[in-house]
């Protein structure tokens, strides 16, 4: 049995040796079925391959927080920009217009709120498949707690019920590698979270950037996007979304580092430029400024 005693550390991840993507463009996905492959396709861009989620999903634990006190006026102007809306079924039902006609990341579990100590205490199914289908959804977002004694177990039973019921209707999962308290932001323990959840079933991997992030993404059998995390200066979050998706990340869900900015759309648009048109992140950087001196 694979324990802890004796397993070598990976070495060779073969960065140099590009994944085989024969019959469909997602990497890991070649093997699914149309209905799972047309809502990756809503997902990814099949031009760059890649997306902008746009993450609200936050009011979940931290109830009505900065910049989400009114995502009819927040959120609702920026959908046009993101490709993916990542939300609760009650913010999107109540907030965003369905002829927005973006894809629908529903976030699917319940997690202990803001007012516990470790968010990882508590978890569990937030939404049943069927309500995700008729909210349209294209995926739904589990949170994991990998390492953790009070929320490891029950956060994975969630994650492989949704991975059944995804594969069952079509619907991805992406599993969400939480950071809780007894989580230390490591390569080690990132190489460790983004694969599991992988391996139990998801098919998105969001986790966050850190160091030799190549490997990450290279030992993790399907696409990684990053979390945006706490408000950074623009020219910050766009280097980190630059430097991500340079180690081969497949984009960003990205909350606070785009409705908190002062200029929300020229955000969203500057990380879609880096996301899906090759921009550097002065480039970027530079687009941003363009646009809020307009
Ligand atoms: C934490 C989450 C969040 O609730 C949210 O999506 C994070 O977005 P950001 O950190 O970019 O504000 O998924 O894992």
């Amino acid at each position: 049995m694979a324990d802890a005693d004796g397993n070598k550390r990976a070495r060779d991840y073969g960065l140099d040796i590009p994944v085989v993507q024969d019959s469909f463009f997602v990497k890991g996905m070649n093997n699914t079925d149309w209905g799972m492959k047309n809502r990756l396709s809503r997902i990814f861009n099949p031009k760059s391959g890649n997306t902008v989620m746009l993450a609200f999903d936050h009011g979940y634990i931290v109830g009505c927080t900065s910049g989400l006190e009114r995502i009819d006026l927040s959120i609702a102007p920026l959908a046009d920009y993101a490709d993916v809306l990542m939300g609760t079924r009650g913010a999107i039902r109540a907030a965003i217009p369905p002829t927005s006609n973006k894809a629908v990341c529903l976030r699917a579990t319940h997690d202990a709120s803001v007012l516990f100590d470790d968010m990882a205490s508590g978890s569990g199914l937030g939404v049943d498949m069927e309500d995700a289908l008729r909210m349209n959804a294209s995926a739904l977002a589990v949170q994991c707690f990998v390492g953790s004694q009070k929320g490891e177990r029950d956060s994975l039973e969630v994650l492989c019920r949704a991975c059944d019921a995804g594969y069952r209707y079509g619907v991805p999962v992406m599993g969400v590698t939480a950071v809780g308290k007894e989580m230390a932001r490591t390569t080690q323990y990132f190489l460790l979270a983004t694969r599991l959840l992988a391996e139990l079933g998801a098919s998105i991997i969001k986790t966050y950037y850190c160091d030799d992030f190549e490997k990450v993404v290279a030992g993790c059998p399907v696409p990684i996007v990053i979390a945006g995390g706490k408000k950074l200066p623009e020219n910050e979050a766009l280097t980190m979304a630059y430097q991500a998706i340079q180690s081969g990340a497949r984009g960003v869900d990205m909350g606070r580092n785009i409705f908190q900015s002062e200029h929300p759309i020229a955000m969203c648009q500057a990380v879609a430029k880096v996301v899906h048109e090759k921009f550097t992140d002065k480039e970027a950087y530079e687009f941003y400024l363009n646009e809020i001196n307009k």
